[in-house]
């Protein structure tokens, strides 16, 4: 896998963006893969300052969600749904009918599961999946011990997510939902692109163990050492822990610039 080590987390959200940009204008109904939580903001925003200023179109691309909570409405203002429409549809120009996600609200919750799997191979599958991780290892909401073959599913969060979600539910605990539907770590290897952005020093042993620990579920986000084509992008902070840092600024610092990430 690539690991760039950037200053900060304003210069993590430019690179990203710019893959995605070069993706969509290759493709321009390419399907991008999301990611909510804190960590990929300012990826949206330097997309959407893109957009404005006409640098891409990205209005004809796909949005494929990465998870949901099970039980909040959808309109519920913390549902995922909600939040992506709010912090990246919108400010994209993307329209709702081009956005893929799971129904957290359904009755049966395995068949939402699997209409989510097979809606996303019949849009073609998803071309770049954003990342964040948690300080647990998860990515999407595979916590510790998750399958490495896991399918879409319903995941019981840990206490330790739900007390860092809690921030996004007026820090009341009890409001945060004990389950989600996530991706499995399976169905996000399929993306043809992975790109995990990480900031800040509370995600420096994450990191550092999904890099340079071995391949384990006890690290979900370890299994991207599976995955032919991974970024990791870290801010110094969230590299601190990575024994191979200069390694990792020595080859970015030499990579041809048409190669993007
Ligand atoms: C959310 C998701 C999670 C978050 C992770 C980090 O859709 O997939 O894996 O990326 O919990 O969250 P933040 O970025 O808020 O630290």
């Amino acid at each position: 896998m690539e690991v760039v080590i950037v200053p900060d987390a304003a210069a993590g959200g430019e690179i990203v963006a710019e893959a995605m940009a070069r993706l969509v204008r290759r493709k321009p109904d390419a399907v991008l893969g999301v990611a909510t939580g804190s960590t990929p903001l300012p990826v949206y925003e330097a997309l959407a300052t893109k957009v404005r200023s006409g640098a891409v179109d990205v209005s004809r691309a796909r949005i494929a969600q990465l998870d949901e909570y099970v039980g909040l409405p959808a309109d519920h203002p913390e549902s995922y749904r909600s939040v992506l429409r709010r912090e990246v549809l919108e400010p994209l120009g993307v329209a709702m009918d081009q956005f893929l996600g799971p129904d957290g609200t359904a009755d049966d919750v395995q068949a939402a599961c699997e209409a989510y799997d097979a809606a996303l191979a019949a849009a073609g599958g998803v071309d770049l999946q954003l990342l964040g991780i948690g300080t647990d290892g998860h990515i999407g909401f595979n916590e510790p011990c998750s399958s490495l073959a896991s399918r879409t599913r319903i995941k019981t969060l840990t206490e330790q997510t739900r007390v860092d979600n809690a921030r996004f539910f007026d820090g009341d605990i009890e409001q945060v939902p004990h389950h989600v539907i996530t991706q499995g770590i399976g169905t996000i290897l399929e993306a043809r692109h992975l790109v995990l952005l990480a900031t800040g020093e509370g995600k420096a042993d994450a990191v550092a163990a999904s890099v340079e620990g071995p391949v384990a579920s006890v690290c979900p986000a370890s299994a991207l050492q599976l995955h032919p084509h991974a970024t990791v992008v870290v801010d110094e902070a969230a590299a601190s822990k990575l024994k191979l840092a200069d390694y990792f600024r020595h080859t970015y610092a030499n990579k041809p610039d048409w190669q993007g990430i």
